[in-house]
Order: structure tokens, then sequence, then C-alpha cells
């Protein structure tokens, strides 16, 4: 129980650095260029790369399990439809769960016009019901029947989380929320259905800062935000990864903090860092990139839950949701006005080191795939990252937060309006379960 006031507050750590940042207090001036460099908003480089990889890679295989209409359905091949009809699943008056930061319509976003677009899959094989349904809670409760679902991962995971809870409770009723141990958990009696949630922004064992992991009290949060974290790069977090094999499927992910500072180690030694500073380099510490460090995160989890004892369950793990920042990153003015999804006939760029992280993702689930076929565990893929790359109009942008409050970011081009167009997200995880 000691946990839980603490997650929160570590959760929060992201948003406040952002917020500490942008009003520069003077304490963390001098670490504004590491963070300017080093945090995930480093899309202020702009370094991009064309879409072209993304028709490459392996993915189809993975999201193709619709069953019942003879060809295989890629849910994720597809494009964002008008539909001046659409309504959105839940709304803030009838979720409570929704959290601030991503609470738009509490926040007055002026137009709900990003809650118009449906995903339309055009994969082979998806068949005429397919394109622009409706999620049907219903169905979904009944496939789940008696099961739970751990998610585990940062900020974004928690918003799925959020996005599958509204949308299932308008239709099961409120479901009975409890936290204990730093899982947040919320149970749905009339299935025996249970969702968890679990916050750990690497999946890998890891303390936010190198100096002492407590207290963060508010007046430290900028200068720990700023300071390198320790990951192990070998070792799966150990307070989720005991956890899992009580878990039917375990859905992870993982991307935006690993472009933060930190430290890397392999079995217990300091193997290389990335916006560790000269300190760390003049110990002959290798420089590690961000995306090299994740790929060799989503290694260690994906073997371990392909490996794991007493885990016979669905490992599923979620692709990169890319941000949206133009005209700077979110610590220089930074916004994301657009008002609907990128046209279709108009080529999208991701920014790096997102493109690196989404190949990362897609390797490394394809190198487990093996050892977990081999022990009964089904491992699967949620690619979100071509439909989220083009839906630059569903972040919070500037209401995320009341006028004059400082929860979140100023301006957020990270997170995602709930409702809003992730509660798709649910509808991918209802056609990975649904499968074979
Ligand atoms: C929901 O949002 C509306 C504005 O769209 C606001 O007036 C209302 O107070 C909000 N309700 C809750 C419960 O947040
Ligand atoms: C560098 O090495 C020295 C001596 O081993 C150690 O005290 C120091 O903490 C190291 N610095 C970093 C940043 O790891």
């Amino acid at each position: 129980m000691t946990a839980l006031p603490v997650i929160p507050s570590l959760r929060g750590l992201l948003l406040t650095g952002a917020r500490r940042t942008r009003h520069a207090v003077p304490k963390i001036i001098t670490s504004v260029p590491a963070l300017a460099a080093f945090l995930i908003l480093a899309a202020a480089t702009f370094l991009v790369i064309s879409l072209g990889p993304f028709q490459r890679s392996p993915t189809s295989s993975s999201s193709s399990l619709f069953s019942g209409s003879g060809a295989a359905c890629d849910l994720t091949r597809g494009q964002w439809v008008r539909d001046p009809a659409a309504r959105p699943y839940y709304t803030n008056a009838t979720c409570a769960f929704i959290e601030g930061y991503q609470n738009c319509m509490k926040h007055g976003r002026p137009s709900l016009e990003f809650l118009r677009w449906r995903w339309r899959s055009e994969g082979a094989g998806c068949g005429d019901g397919v394109p622009g349904r409706r999620f049907d809670a219903g169905r979904f409760l009944r496939l789940v029947r008696g099961k739970s679902i751990l998610f585990v991962g940062d900020s974004l995971a928690s918003s799925h989380v959020r996005s599958l809870v509204c949308t299932l409770s308008q239709v099961d009723g409120s479901p009975e929320r409890s936290s204990s141990g730093g899982f947040e958990r919320w149970r749905f009696p009339a299935h025996g259905f249970t969702v968890a949630f679990f916050w750990t922004p690497f999946q890998v064992r890891w303390r936010l800062t190198r100096g002492p992991p407590e207290p963060v009290g508010p007046d430290r949060q900028g200068e720990v935000f700023a300071g390198p974290s320790d990951l192990h790069l070998d070792e799966p977090d150990p307070r989720w990864a005991a956890a899992a094999r009580d878990h039917d499927v375990v859905v992870m992910s993982a991307s935006h903090w690993f472009a933060r500072p930190a430290v890397y180690y392999r079995g217990g030694r300091v193997a290389g860092c990335h916006g560790c500073g000269a300190a760390a380099l003049a110990n002959a510490t290798a420089l590690i990139k961000p995306e090299q460090a994740q790929r060799a995160a989503f290694r260690t989890v994906l073997r371990a839950l392909a490996g794991m004892e007493g885990f016979r369950g669905t490992a599923i793990l979620r692709t990169v949701a890319p941000t949206h920042y133009e005209n700077g990153g979110w610590f220089d003015g930074g916004e994301c006005t657009a008002t609907k999804p990128a046209d279709p006939e108009d080529p999208v760029e991701i920014a790096e080191p997102e493109g690196e992280f989404y190949r990362a993702q897609v390797e490394e689930f394809a190198a487990a795939e093996e050892d977990a076929r081999r022990n009964g565990v089904r491992l699967r893929l949620m690619d979100v990252t071509k439909m989220m790359l083009r839906r630059p109009d569903g972040h919070p942008d500037r209401y995320g937060h009341g006028a004059g409050e400082h929860e979140g970011f100023d301006i957020d081009c990270l997170h995602w309006c709930l409702p809003g167009p992730i509660d798709v997200w649910n509808d991918l995880l209802f056609q990975i379960l649904a499968g074979r």
C-alpha cells in the first residue's frame, strides 16, 4: 500500500518536468539543454524518415487473426473516415476514470470534431461488417468472462486502460476499482473480468534517478526528472513480472521514456549510458542510443514472458504511438493544432527516435515469436503506429488542463484525448483475443 501513493506522483513526474522546464525554475536551468536534447520530444531535431519502411514491416502475420472470414483481416491497414454521426463510447460525464490530462471535454476543447472519425480497415478479408463498425462491448465482455488482463507501461498504457474500462462500463456498469502494491484494478463482477494496470515506463528493472530514490518531494522533482535513470536492460521489472502469470493476458508497451537520460546496466554492471554527461563517459562508459536500449529491454521482457514458467496466456506488444509536435517541442512552444486526420493521400513522416522505436519493437517481436510458440505462449503484436501517426488532431494540445492549472504539459501532443482516437485500440485488442 505504500507503493500506490507514490505511483501517481511518479507518473506525474514526466509531466512535472515538462512544466518546470517551461517555467524555467532557476535550479534546473542547467539541465534544460540535457532535457531538450534527450527527452521524449527531442523531436525538436526533426530528423524524420519516410513511412516507406512501415509498408515492409513484418506485422501482418501477427494481426491477421479475425476468425470466420476466410482470408485474414489486417485491422491495422486502413484509413480514418469521417462519420458525422459517430458518437463516443463514453464521455467525461459517463466515465469517472478519465484523468485530468486526458479530459479534453472537461477542459473545454473548442471542437469535438476529432470524435467524428472512424477507423475503416481495408485489409483483404476484413469483410463488409468490419469497416467503421462500433466496438461491441457486450461481445468483448463475453469473450473475456472469468479472465484478467494486465497492462504494463507508461501513461499511454494507463490511457488505454481507461479507454477500455470506460467503454466496458457503459455496458456492465461501473467496475469496482481497487489498488495495492502499485497495481490498479478494475473488476467487472457480472463477468468476473478484471483489468489491471502497473506503471513501469521501461518494462525492465529501473530506478528513476541515480540520486536517492526517496523522497521525491515537489521541490526536487525537476532535479530528479533531469537526472539519469538506472536501467537494467537484462532484467524485467520484477514487480510486474512476478504478477504476470496470474493473468491471462499481458499487454506491454514502452517507448517515450527511453529518450530520457539513462545509465544502462547488464549483469548488474554499468554497460553504457545516454545523455549522462561527461562524467560517465570519462569512466569509459559506452554511449548507447535510446533505441538500442529500448530494443534490449523489449528483448528481455519478451523472452521472459515467452519462457516464463506457469504463463500460458497471451502476451501483446503495443507499438509506439507517435507524438505530433509542430513548430517546436513540448519544452519550447511546440503545438498540435491539426483539426483533422492526415489526408490518406499525404505521405506521413514519423519523427526519430520514434521510427527507430517502432522498428525495434517489430523486430524484437518477430525474434521472440518462435520461443513463445515452443512454450505455448501466444505472442501478438498490436500495431497502432501507422494509424496513430495519422491522427495529429487527437491530442489534448492546450486542453489537457484547465486555465491556470499546471497538470501535465502546457501543450500536450503526446497523450491522447479520452474519449478519442485511441478508443480504436480496443478493437485491435478484441481481434487479437478473439483470434486463435
Ligand atoms: C464534462 O465536460 C463538460 C464540457 O464539455 C463540462 O461542462 C462538465 O462539467 C464536465 N463534467 C465532468 C463530470 O467532468
Ligand atoms: C566513475 O567512476 C568512479 C570511480 O570508480 C565512481 O566513483 C563514479 O561514480 C563513476 N561515475 C559515474 C557517473 O558512473
